[in-house]
């Protein structure tokens, strides 16, 4: 099988958040399914410089509004396509917005010449390559199904998968682009791209996928709902059986304590004692006293509503008594970055703060905390408590979306039969969140206990491999069905 794929982010040539690296890790692990992923991406200037090598293999002319073309790639064993669109990607700022946070004012026209070209390729673009299945990723690549449904009859229409990672970003665009993206007049309805008088790319893609992923079971069935549906859980609730959720893996090569190049000390379950030197450089990194028995709490995330870190800031009276640590990797929100680095100059060698991306420490924050945080108030998947467990960071999650379905709660029956994994906390409230540090920092006391919950964590299966299990069998599915067989 040859899926074509489509993403606006793929590790590590460009990423603000998980979908670059389940786009990066995906292809991977589906090889080994049989199926043969090509992913097509924008080709933003960090996306150019990274891939020399990258070769024309077709002009495509004026291409929404400058000129354009379609480059052939291989980047660490994934195959890549890029659109080359200066006009479009070559901006200062990142792949969505500019550095102040504003979204460009062309992201309609960015993006849907990302999921056109896919179109274009599906019909037979080039003479040499013609995918069995196209794998559409968020909002940016969700006029894929659209385009398709709207092409020509007769046109080639492989079947289409969208999947989603985050409902919060939708791609809601104003009416009059419609024609600027080359849509028919007839799809502003209910039925096709309107949502709430506007264009929404992500509402078209739910419309006319032939199916629907969300990347963790417990999200799929949330988002049908008004609390956790942002508007569209009605549309999603009428496709609900083409709707399926699908949990994230972890790319085993990138995360394992064992041999990451980015950490001091390589561990194992066999070798855990050995874990307390990358505390000890944690704890360096972020400016925290040295301390072996200090109970270190490690958070890696991006600064936004969705990730609740503002129950943290509420907490900190609360959870800064004698013995406790918080080492706090994150960007974003602005406000919460300032407060963040306020209770770092509060709580000195007791709160370490650094704001920016930075991959290397986020590697050290997963293999030398105690704990590790995610206080969300909904999550998709999330993938740093997947790395937690496999660096044997002990996880205190909230119940919901992926956390829920990835962390087995250390209550006592759980902690009895020895199969718990870290704690929940429900509902997404400063208090709960508050009593569910207190228990992990009871049973963090009984190192024996303790133990335990580390190795069943890193014990827990979190490879790609059921996950591409999984998505192969549904591209089969949709290509015995096309065929009517
Ligand atoms: P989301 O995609 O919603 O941000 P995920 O947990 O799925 O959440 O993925 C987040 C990814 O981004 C992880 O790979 C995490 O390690 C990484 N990440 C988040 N913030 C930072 C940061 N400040 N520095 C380095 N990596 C980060
Ligand atoms: C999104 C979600 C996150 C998920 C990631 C990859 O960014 O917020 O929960 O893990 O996509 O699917």
């Amino acid at each position: 099988i040859s899926s074509l794929a489509v993403a606006s982010e793929i590790a590590p040539l460009i990423k603000t958040g998980g979908l670059a690296d389940v786009a990066a890790a995906l292809p991977v692990a589906l090889a080994a399914e049989g199926v043969d992923t090509t992913t097509l991406v924008p080709g933003y200037p960090v996306v150019l410089a990274a891939l020399p090598e990258a070769r024309p293999i077709c002009d495509l002319g004026h291409y929404f509004g400058g000129p354009a073309r379609l480059l052939a790639a291989s980047c660490d064993g994934l195959d890549l396509f890029v659109l080359e669109a200066p006009h479009l990607y070559v901006r200062e700022g990142g792949p969505y917005g500019d550095f102040h946070g504003a979204d460009y004012p062309d992201n309609h026209l960015r993006f849907a010449a990302l999921a056109r070209l896919a179109c274009m390729i599906a019909q037979g673009l080039l003479p040499d390559y013609a995918p069995d299945i196209l794998h559409a990723h968020d909002w940016q690549a969700a006029l894929v199904p659209a385009y398709l449904h709207y092409a020509e009859i007769g046109a080639r229409r492989p079947p289409t998968v969208l999947t989603i990672h985050n409902l919060a970003f939708q791609g809601k665009f104003e009416k009059n682009i419609l024609g600027d993206i080359g849509l028919p007049p007839e799809s502003f309805s209910i039925h096709g791209v309107e949502f709430y008088g506007g264009v929404g790319f992500l509402k078209a893609g739910l419309q006319f996928a032939d199916r629907i992923t969300t990347v963790s079971p417990a999200y799929a069935a949330e988002i049908m709902t008004s609390e956790f549906g942002m508007g569209l859980e009605g549309l999603l609730r009428a496709r609900a059986a083409h709707v399926v959720g699908i949990l994230n893996g972890v790319d085993a090569k990138t995360w394992d304590p064992f041999t990451d190049a980015r950490i001091p000390v390589h561990y194992n379950q066999a070798s855990l004692s050995q874990r307390s030197k990358n505390k000890s450089a944690l704890q360096q990194a972020f400016d925290l006293e040295p301390d072996a028995q200090a109970f270190l709490i490690g958070v890696v995330s991006r600064l936004s509503w969705q990730k609740g870190l503002d129950l943290l800031l509420e907490a900190l009276p609360e959870i800064m008594r004698s013995g406790v640590q918080i080492a706090l990797l994150g960007a974003g929100d602005k406000a919460l970055e300032s407060d963040f680095l306020e209770a770092a100059r509060n709580y000195p060698g007791k709160i370490g703060v650094k704001i920016g991306y930075d991959e290397n420490a986020s590697h050290l924050v997963q293999a030398g905390a105690d704990v590790f945080l995610v206080p969300s108030r909904f999550e998709p998947c999330g993938l740093t408590q997947l790395y937690a467990l496999r660096y044997g960071a002990v996880p205190v999650v909230a119940r919901v979306g992926g956390l829920q379905d990835t962390i087995i709660d250390a209550n006592e029956m759980a902690l009895e039969a020895g199969v718990a994994t870290g704690f929940q906390f429900s509902p997404v409230t400063v208090d709960a969140m508050i009593a569910a540090l207190r228990r992990a920092r009871n049973v963090f006391a009984d190192k024996a206990r303790w133990r335990r919950l580390q190795s069943n964590g890193m014990k827990t299966d979190v490879s790609w491999r059921e996950p591409a299990r999984r998505y192969a069998e549904l591209y089969r599915e949709l290509i015995r069905q096309r065929c009517g067989v």
